[in-house]
């Protein structure tokens, strides 16, 4: 089966600095694929690129067969994505949160778009909430709500960034919980920028991992495999949190 994403030698610049440079890798469906790396490697960086708000300074993104930044691409409307800040709008409740894309995107009547939202908020165990504020839920439900909305049109490929940040061990296993079930039951694809250790080695079928000071990058593969295996002292300070030799 044709890979998910194919990205080719993608280079990332900013102000002639350069982030990362010949980076190419594939995901296949129905994979949970982590995009790993410390703080600056360009993992956000990465993602734009994937999701189609930041052109490569070099190279090709390929996204569900398209090519992302093609003028008439429509991929845009066939991804869902879920930002770090999860961003929900205060001032609606979860359902009309759910409904936002399908409005933006559908002819659908209003019954129809609550009712998809319904099943989508049913998806992520939420069924009960659908009224509820953002602001009186937990961080994990707000992260099941964003998740939810970022499955309103029923994308095959989802984008998660940093799903896990400021939730607690038990919620931030909960929702790798409800990634692998998503996975499972709809065969959706995932793609996740992450630095939990635990929620990689839980989740992660495959994973990149980029790094700063080569400009690209180190590591790529099973991370059980890496953990166990790889002698690069910054892929093994990483994964056994060990510290780098001075
Ligand atoms: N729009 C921009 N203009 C200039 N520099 C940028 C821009 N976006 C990112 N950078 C720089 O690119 C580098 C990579 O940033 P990026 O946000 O992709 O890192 P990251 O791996 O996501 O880090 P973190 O784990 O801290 O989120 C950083 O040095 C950052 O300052
Ligand atoms: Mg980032």
């Amino acid at each position: 089966m044709a890979p998910v994403i194919r990205v080719t030698d993608v280079a990332q610049r900013f102000d002639g600095r350069t982030i990362f440079r010949h980076v190419s890798f594939t995901v296949a469906a129905g994979e949970v694929f982590a995009i790993l790396g410390g703080s600056g490697s360009g993992k956000s960086t990465m993602m734009r690129q994937l999701i189609g708000l930041l052109r490569p300074a070099e190279g090709r993104v390929e996204v569900l067969g398209q090519d992302m930044y093609a003028r008439n691409s429509d991929v845009l409307t066939r991804i869902g994505v879920m930002y770090q800040s999860g961003a929900l709008f205060g001032s609606m409740t979860l359902l009309e949160n759910v409904m936002l894309p399908l409005e933006m995107h559908s002819d659908l009547p209003p019954a129809a778009r609550a009712g998809i939202a319904r099943v989508k908020l049913g998806l992520v165990g939420l069924a009960d909430a659908a009224g509820r504020m953002p602001a009186e839920i937990s961080g994990g439900m707000a992260k099941r709500a964003a998740i939810a909305r970022a499955m309103a049109l029923d994308p095959p490929l989802l984008f998660l960034d940093e799903p896990s940040a400021g939730l607690d061990p038990v919620t931030s296993a909960e929702l790798d919980r409800l990634i692998l079930d998503l996975r499972e039951e709809l065969g959706i694809t995932f793609v996740v920028v992450t630095h939990e250790l635990a929620s990689i080695l839980a989740i992660a079928d495959r994973c990149l991992m980029l790094d700063r000071t080569s400009m690209g990058v180190i590591a790529e593969g099973d991370p059980r495999t890496l953990r166990d295996e790889s002698t690069e002292p910054t892929v093994r300070a990483f994964f056994r949190r060990e510290p780098m030799a001075a």
